[in-house]
């Protein structure tokens, strides 16, 4: 097989600030164009809904994306980079749930049909899957441990599953975009040229981009190792 592409360039810092540009976009989004968030209100239901997508971005994404490459970018020990590695999936994990519980009570309080969307499904997916892959990496890896062998062979699948649930997030993110952005074009509320539809495509870009250079620097050789499971202190 070929070898991974070496990345000549400060790879790390640059998904740290475009995940940070992605991060402040959503709220920008969320605030400035769509008039704030709440988690209730009698008078306006679609602040309820612009919580979800800031919580879903920062947490799949965002988050996500910092804490697979946490094994990379934090000094010190393997323990603890992978403590940063849990929490912050925990912390990711915990924002989709509060996230998905916002559309949910939207659609409820608008007496919206739930999961008619491909958008809703892959969400589902990505929620649901997410989840059991937090639960089984930390019974397998923090407490109470599986045995050597079993940790040894779980490691290439949670590689394996977390990159792929990372690249699902993207998609379902990049699609969550698309649909608002065409329901309220149907519904008149922007124009196609819009800069808010523009802001909204450019934001879906820089997405993709994000996930391009995550993965680059997951696999690019040099700093860090996940391939390999070398021991229970690790
Ligand atoms: C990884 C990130 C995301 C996940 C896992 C996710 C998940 C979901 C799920 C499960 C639903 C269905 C709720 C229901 O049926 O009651 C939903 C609805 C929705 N989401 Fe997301 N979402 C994500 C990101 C986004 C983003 C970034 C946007 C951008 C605005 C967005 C826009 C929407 C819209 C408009 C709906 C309502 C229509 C529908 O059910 O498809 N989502 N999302």
């Amino acid at each position: 097989m070929a070898a991974a592409p070496a990345a000549r360039f400060p790879v790390f810092g640059l998904v740290r600030l475009l995940g940070l540009a992605a991060a402040a976009a959503i709220v920008v989004w969320a605030v400035h164009f769509r008039g704030g968030m709440a988690l209730s209100s009698e008078t306006d239901k679609l602040l309820i809904f612009n919580v979800h997508p800031v919580l879903m971005l920062i947490g799949l994404v965002v988050l996500n994306g910092e804490a697979i490459l946490a094994y990379k970018t934090v000094p010190g020990t393997k323990k603890l980079k992978k403590l940063v590695h849990l929490a912050l999936q925990f912390l990711a994990m915990l924002l989709s749930l509060i996230g998905l519980w916002t559309v949910w009570k939207f659609h409820d309080e608008r007496q919206i049909d739930h999961l008619y969307t491909l958008h809703s499904w892959l969400g589902l997916a990505c929620i649901i899957f997410f989840s059991l892959q937090w639960a089984t990496g930390f019974y397998t890896f923090w407490y109470p441990g599986g045995s050597r062998s079993g940790r040894a062979s779980l490691l290439p699948w949670h590689v394996f599953f977390g990159l792929f649930l990372y690249v699902l997030a993207i998609a379902t993110s990049v699609s969550g975009l698309l649909e608002k952005s065409i329901f309220m074009q149907s519904a008149k509320m922007i124009g196609r040229f819009s800069t808010e539809a523009m802001f909204m495509n450019s934001l879906g870009m820089l997405l993709v981009l994000l996930g391009a250079l995550v993965i680059l620097a997951v696999v690019t050789p040099g700093v860090g190792k996940i391939d390999t499971y070398r021991g229970s202190s690790e």
